[in-house]
């Protein structure tokens, strides 16, 4: 993919209407500080036009990102953060679903798994509902740079297995540092948006 444009289009919060957009969309989901920010801003060439922090809870908003005005990439809030309060929590999650569930050019949502982690409740549930909805699964293992290589293919099996992966499906290690997995993401994406 080369890229032309970038830019922060459209964010939406809790009260937010969600937009009718005429381009198709990738949405990346994901536990807090999974690194779903950093991973937009890979793909996009850019540093930090995605804000990413070492906190949890960064983004709490959904924000469309333009690329080359031909697809949005689609940064979604961390689900699992245990520092806001259960009603905030339960608002993201419910502008989430509304999301998940009423864009109309949703073609695709990858889901981010940290590498050196067990998917988590959430993690399942999030794998389940893009099964169940007739997305592809493509899982995304990210921080893949803070493994070394030989600890790598044992963690992805306790990826796969956590989440009952059926055999051949998709898990792509990742790298914000090293940009590990990028090609093969966008390839991906690009294969799901315009084949
Ligand atoms: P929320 O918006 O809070 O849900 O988090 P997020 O999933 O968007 O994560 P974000 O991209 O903000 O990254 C969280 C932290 O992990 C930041 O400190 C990043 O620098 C770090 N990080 C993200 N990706 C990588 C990676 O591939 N390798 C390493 N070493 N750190 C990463
Ligand atoms: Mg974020």
């Amino acid at each position: 993919m080369v890229i032309k444009h970038v830019a922060l289009d459209i964010v939406c919060g809790i009260t937010s209407i969600l937009p009718e957009n005429e381009v198709p969309e990738i949405a990346f989901a994901g536990k807090s500080n999974v690194g779903k920010s950093s991973l937009i801003n890979a793909l996009m060439n850019r540093k930090s036009l995605a804000r990413t922090s070492a906190s949890p809870g960064k983004t709490q908003t959904i924000n469309f990102y333009n690329v080359n005005h031909e697809m949005y990439l689609v940064d979604l809030p961390g689900y699992g953060y245990a520092k806001v309060s259960q009603s905030v929590k339960e608002q993201w999650g419910k502008l989430i679903e509304r999301y998940l569930h009423k864009s109309k050019q949703l073609k695709a949502v990858f889901l981010l798994i940290d590498i050196r982690h067990k998917p988590s409740e959430n993690d399942k549930t999030m794998y389940d509902w893009i099964v169940y909805n007739g997305y592809q699964p493509i899982i995304i293992a990210t921080k893949s740079d803070k493994l070394k290589r030989s600890q790598i293919q044992k963690q992805l099996k306790i990826i796969k297995e956590g989440l009952e992966l059926p055999k051949g499906a998709q898990i792509i290690p990742f790298s914000a540092q090293t940009k590990q997995g990028r090609e093969e993401i966008w390839a991906l994406a690009e294969e799901l948006l315009f084949a």
